[in-house]
């Protein structure tokens, strides 16, 4: 399928009411942080630190050290992401059309079945979703149709864009330990901003998606960082952090648009980090900039860091009453810890 016809595809399938929007008004209303929000037993119940790679955020204003030849190839960076010279990857024809399909309620079951029966990972991926925790009915969903029937259309797209995002993240084994945190990292953040989505009354897939997608801009980073690297020495984890850090927003605002991805993902993906300068979905960019720092804290064995997020400016752009804010981050914690358990037993 051509790209230009592939992206024209996309334009259809994230459409939403506009009543699922998380809005913009909650800034206001928002409770001053109490800091009697922080449950001192939480500290308790908290996941050990992930082994690997770990995770690349690097806390700004952190001073860094360059070592030799590091600064020159940031500069080679600098000047790529400048000029645009980086591959803008497509996501799989069989993806599209079926994000596509799954854009229109009256969708055919049938003509999905036959086609999501001609992607074996994909069809693996349904079958694990379907029978996770999160979806799990009294007995196990053993086919295709039987899985799509139980996600549903909301939980196919994610299922698809999850396997989209994987895909051209590991399209080279190049880098990949990188691209393994960066994978585990939009998954964990996706789950993070899913479970946070349900009890603010927002739809959950849809907050899956953002999630998924708000660091998508570290796919081209990756490549462009598999162009340039020295072949001779291995990339430090904190430079990984610094490039990601000073360009993975830059990046990210301008793949989503070339994928011709919903305005609500172009501009989280753009601007997150900073959120309150997001002038168009500023409570999304703090829902995901929120979820991505409780996969910090979660991933790296830090629960007393987790625990004053009761009080950070994000949780307070969410407008919770403080009494709520810790029952979001024991629900955040639990999703967390269960993907974590469904991720072993695959
Ligand atoms: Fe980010
Ligand atoms: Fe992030």
């Amino acid at each position: 399928m051509p790209a230009a016809e592939g992206r024209a595809l996309m334009l259809s399938w994230f459409q939403r009411p506009k009543a699922v929007d998380g809005g913009e008004t909650a800034a206001t209303e928002a409770p001053p942080p109490e800091p009697g929000a922080v449950r001192p037993d939480m500290l308790d119940e908290f996941p050990e630190p992930l082994d690997g790679i770990g995770n690349f955020d690097l806390p700004r204003g952190d001073d860094f050290e360059f070592e030799p030849g590091e600064e020159a190839l940031l500069a080679e960076v600098a000047a790529a992401v400048a000029k645009g010279e980086f591959d803008l990857p497509l996501i799989p024809s069989t993806h599209i059309a079926l994000l596509d399909l799954t854009s229109d309620p009256d969708a055919d079951v049938g003509k999905m079945d036959r086609l999501i029966s001609t992607d074996v990972a994909l069809t693996a991926a349904l079958l694990k979703t379907a029978n996770s925790v999160l979806y799990a009915g009294t007995r196990r969903a053993e086919t295709v149709r039987g899985a799509v029937l139980r996600v549903g259309l909301r939980g196919l797209r994610s299922v698809l864009l999850s396997l989209s995002v994987r895909s051209v993240l590991f399209k080279t084994n190049e880098l990949a330990p990188l691209a393994e945190e960066v994978w585990r990292q939009s998954q964990s953040v996706a789950t993070n901003a899913r479970a946070l989505a349900v009890p603010l009354g927002l739809d959950p897939e849809r907050y899956y998606v953002l999630g998924l997608l708000h660091d998508v801009g570290k796919v081209p980073l990756l490549d462009i960082l598999r162009r340039l690297a020295p072949r001779d020495r291995e990339l430090r984890a904190p430079f990984i952090g610094l490039v990601f850090d000073r360009y993975h927003e830059e990046v990210g605002g301008k793949l989503a648009a070339a994928w011709n991805l919903p305005e609500e993902i172009v501009s989280v993906a753009g601007c997150h980090h900073d959120f309150e300068r997001n002038e168009t979905h500023r409570r999304s960019a703090a829902l995901v900039h929120l979820a991505h720092a409780q996969d910090l804290f979660l991933s790296s064995g830090r629960p007393s860091e987790y625990a004053a997020l009761a009080t950070s400016a994000a949780m307070a752009e969410l407008g919770l009453a403080a009494p709520m804010r810790t029952g979001l981050l024991d629900a955040v914690r639990n999703a967390y810890v269960q993907r974590l358990r469904d991720a072993a037993v695959a």
